[in-house]
């Protein structure tokens, strides 16, 4: 049993919150680098679910340790960085779970992707978040960092492009090797 059962809660949601971020981020560089497009599918459901750790690490905070303390909250917000780093996250993170759905895609239309950007901020700054809630030892979340920069380099339209005319030229010299296998 731990000492402080709300602290534990909090860290417990808070390191689900951002695993399951950075492997929504994860999805497409691996379906660029492998040309596994079944991957995709799975950067929405993720991503929700990160958010959903997120806004229950959040609802923690807030109703448990702050019994909802307004001022309290705000005062703890303005004193503590990293409190209002993991805020700012939360809040950009907030418009992309709204609008998450089919219908709001389509309704917003190329806007949609622009909106949905704002997940390369929002998880780095989740990440900066992690490593100044940590007292001492930040091996981790430097860790989780520079996997996170990774996956945003990859991104990248050159580096993207490069894979995806790897790919090409590779499964042409496969498929021109079944051919020669066939004669
Ligand atoms: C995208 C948003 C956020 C993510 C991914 C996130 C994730 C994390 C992670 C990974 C930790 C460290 C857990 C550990 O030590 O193992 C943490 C700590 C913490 N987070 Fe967040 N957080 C976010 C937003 C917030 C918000 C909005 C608040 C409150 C307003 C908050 C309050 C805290 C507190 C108080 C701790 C320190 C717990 C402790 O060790 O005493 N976080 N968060």
């Amino acid at each position: 049993m731990t000492a402080n059962p709300i602290q534990y809660l909090t860290q417990r949601t808070g390191y689900a919150a951002i695993i399951l971020l950075a492997l929504s981020l994860t999805c497409t560089p691996v379906s660029v680098v492998s040309g596994w497009k079944r991957v995709l599918a799975l950067r929405r459901p993720l991503g929700l679910y990160g958010f959903l750790y997120v806004a229950l690490h959040m609802l923690i905070f807030v109703a448990l340790d702050f019994g909802l303390n307004i001022s309290l909250i705000l005062q703890e917000v303005a004193e503590k960085r990293y409190i209002l780093v993991g805020t700012t996250a939360f809040l950009l993170l907030l418009p992309l779970a709204i609008t998450s759905t089919n219908g709001w895609k389509r309704r917003l239309g190329r806007s949609w992707k622009r909106l949905h950007r704002l997940v390369y901020l929002a998880v780095p700054l989740a990440v900066v978040h992690y490593a100044w809630a940590q007292k001492s030892d930040i091996r981790q979340p430097l860790l989780l960092g520079i996997f996170v920069a990774l996956l945003l380099i990859l991104r990248l339209p050159a580096l993207r492009r490069r894979f995806e005319t790897q790919r090409a030229q590779r499964s042409m010299s496969n498929r021109q090797v079944a051919r020669d296998l066939e004669v």
